[in-house]
């Protein structure tokens, strides 16, 4: 009895010694195998009387019994052991970063133009495009601007160092109304004898560049031209649809306009548009987003058109102005410094 109890103890020592499978199988032999202690305990029964080998038998294989036990549960340590093991060195951290592929995105001023000409498209408008490097007679002759005008003048206007065959230089376009003279002759052109003749309904956005450059001024920048020609369409219709489309482009109707007056050669009466939001932090300022008004008789004669029939409003609004406003942007260079950090912030 005492033996066995002993040899329970002996065992429990040897699993618990055991590091690895491996060594508790070495183990497990030396008590349960062929020759092993317990093993050999039973074999010693047969020279036991009847009466004796009874209950010797029946101690032993409690004893057998618990040896077994003490294994099994030993086992089954060593496998929780090596699973938590496992478990710990093969784990996916999910709090790190997964490595993606960089996708990029729209850069915030296309994401404006875009949005400008989703907005022009519901309400039936074209977009054109149209060069960046102008004539004199796009960029100033034909939209009427005097010989004198200081537009023209090297101070505000980009020229190039090729000749446009008139003997004027070329021009980086300084405004984006260039535009209406290309699209609507094209479109006089088109429609030449339809009587009446299609409605000219057209936005244009894109590059534009002035000698300029603060905060507020880039040397290039963009603007986007409109343009509604046809044989009634007054000041109240270009008020009209531009009140809808700035309330549909910043989101609400919380936001007036008003119509100050103003020159620009091609247009008469000429306004400038200024807007006005009724909350938010830019709440009770008149900003100024668009140079508009009523196309001059001299450009639509100068468009290939009728000017005693056709009629129609202009408009000319800065693209980054708008974006800046919309995305509380304070500062117009930062749209074009290529900062990723700026920039990733509009994906
Ligand atoms: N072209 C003008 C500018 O750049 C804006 C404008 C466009 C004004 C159309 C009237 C009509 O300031």
């Amino acid at each position: 009895m005492e033996a066995l109890s002993l040899l329970v103890g002996q065992a429990e020592q040897a699993f618990a010694a055991a590091r690895t499978p491996a060594e508790l199988e070495d183990a497990k032999a030396r008590f349960l195998g062929k020759s092993g202690a317990v093993t050999m305990q039973l074999k010693q029964l047969a020279t036991l009387v009847a009466d004796e080998k009874k209950t010797r038998g029946a101690e032993i294989n409690a004893a057998k019994q618990q040896v077994e036990f003490l294994l099994g549960q030993r086992r089954q340590a060593l496998a929780d052991a090596e699973l938590a093991q496992q478990l710990r060195t093969e784990s996916l951290d999910v709090s790190l970063p997964g490595r993606h592929r960089g996708t990029g995105g729209l850069h915030p001023i296309t994401l404006a133009a875009q949005r400008i000409e989703a907005i022009f498209g519901s309400m039936g408008f074209d977009v054109a495009d149209g060069p960046e490097i102008e004539t004199d007679w796009y960029s100033f002759t034909a939209l009427n601007n005097p010989e004198n005008h200081p537009a023209r003048s090297m101070q505000d206007t980009f020229y190039v160092d090729v000749n446009d065959g008139e003997g004027r230089p070329l021009n980086l376009r300084p405004h984006t109304s260039p535009m209406q003279i290309r699209y609507a002759q094209a479109h006089a052109r088109k429609h030449a004898g339809a009587d009446p003749m299609p409605e000219i309904r057209v936005i244009a956005p894109g590059r534009t560049y002035r000698v300029d450059s603060d905060a507020t001024h880039s040397p290039m920048f963009h603007q986007v031209e409109g343009l509604w020609v046809g044989e009634n369409i007054s000041f109240k219709d270009l008020k009209a649809v531009y009140l809808r489309f700035i309330r549909t482009f910043f989101e609400t109707d919380d936001l007036r306009i008003r119509f100050r007056p103003s020159y620009f050669p091609f247009t008469e009466p000429s306004a400038e548009i200024d807007m006005m939001f009724g909350s938010g932090p830019l709440q009770g300022r008149w900003l100024e987003v668009s140079g508009s008004g009523q196309v001059h008789p001299q450009v639509i004669r100068n468009m290939g058109l009728d000017a005693e029939r056709c009629i129609g409003f202009a408009f000319g609004s800065g693209v980054d102005r708008l974006a800046m406003l919309r995305y509380g942007v304070s500062d117009l260079r930062l749209f074009f410094e290529g900062d990723l950090r700026f920039l990733t912030q509009f994906k």
